[in-house]
């Protein structure tokens, strides 16, 4: 199994672009008859941006009418985090969960952050507290705490620095010590601790999406579609992992298959992403099993346009912990 820490800048979109353009890049997925409530809203959405100089971050699990249509940039967690540091913009619409909208708050203190649905969680972030951090901390002196970014702002700011999926080996090797607490993905933990000799320190949350997989599926698809290359996200088991044939971030993943254009190909990941990439590599045969992130699929061009048009939901941070969950976020930036 191949796994690299890639570089992956976000995407630019840079719309607006005019609406039988748009619907050009998702025809494939949006049936004709579907576009004309689309495209009203899309049309909506592209007014009220320019009129409150908004930006729209998209992340890869966006479905491809939102991710190919209205997002300004789009990407992993990692490229939105450093995106939304960059950003002019008066306005951020975090087309993505809950965690996400809060990391782009912490960077940007005087803007306004909006997500479109306040329930639109995390199962990672769900499984610690900001007291279970305290208590880590207490077991192990001295030892540095990195946390996962699919983490509440409070439990940030309990953390010495964050790390995303896609810089995580490098965050950890970074810190120069032996041993590191890396909270709260295991199995993100498990697959970064089987690359590295640092010894690592796991916590036991699990992303409800991809902990699915199993290697009996990578068998399954290795005899029913010979031949097949296989993507898998390091959420995924460290058994999964073993049997892919690469492991990456959601952007990772999306580079690998540009570069290596893999005939045919399966993303062990939310199913969304298979059908964003697959937009845009028509000649590739995408294998797409589904496992949907209830939470990612809260966000829809809908209550986009309602966000926009509402002002609503705003993101806030009690600056108690805005100040040291965003120092936690400044030093992986600083490093990767
Ligand atoms: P990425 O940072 O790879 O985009 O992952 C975010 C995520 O939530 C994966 O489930
Ligand atoms: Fe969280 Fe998993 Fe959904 Fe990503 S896919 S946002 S880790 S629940």
């Amino acid at each position: 199994m191949e796994q690299r820490v890639l570089d992956t800048p976000a995407i630019r979109t840079a719309p607006p672009f005019p609406l039988p353009e748009l619907y050009s890049r998702v025809e494939r997925h949006v049936p004709r008859f579907e576009w004309p409530i689309m495209a009203d809203d899309i049309a909506a959405i592209l007014k009220l941006k320019r009129e409150r100089n908004a930006v729209i971050l998209a992340h890869n699990y966006q479905t491809p009418d939102i991710f190919h249509t209205v997002g300004d940039i789009v990407g992993d967690s990692l490229a939105l985090a450093r995106e939304a540091a960059r950003t002019d913009a008066d306005v951020i619409v975090l087309a993505g969960v809950h965690f996400m909208a809060e990391t782009a708050k912490l960077l940007n203190p005087g803007k306004t952050v909006l997500i479109p649905d306040l329930e639109a969680g995390c199962s990672l972030a769900a499984s610690i507290t900001a007291a279970d951090i305290r208590l880590m901390r207490a077991r192990h002196p001295g030892v540095p705490i990195v946390t996962y970014v699919n983490t509440s702002a409070a439990v940030k700011a309990e953390s010495d620095i964050c790390c995303t999926s896609g810089n995580a080996k490098k965050i950890i090797e970074g810190l120069g010590v032996p041993k590191v607490i890396m909270l709260p993905d295991e199995y993100l933990a498990r697959n970064i601790a089987a690359q590295t000799k640092v010894e690592i320190i796991a916590w036991t949350g699990h992303c409800e999406v991809h902990e699915r997989f199993t290697p009996e599926d990578i068998r399954t698809l290795r005899e029913t579609h010979p031949g097949i290359t296989i993507l898998a996200h390091p959420e995924c088991p460290p058994e999964v992992v073993a049997e892919c044939d690469f492991a990456g971030s959601t952007a990772a993943m999306a580079d690998y298959v540009g570069q290596k254009r893999p005939a045919r190909v399966v993303l062990l990941t939310e199913c969304s992403m298979s059908d964003n990439v697959a937009l845009q590599y028509p000649d590739l045969d995408f294998i797409r099993p589904c496992n949907l992130c209830p939470h990612m699929k809260r966000i829809t061009l809908k209550n986009i346009r309602h966000a926009l048009e509402t002002m609503t939901h705003e993101v806030t941070i009690a600056p108690e912990i805005a100040d040291r969950a965003r120092q936690a976020v400044e030093r992986m930036l600083a490093i990767g």
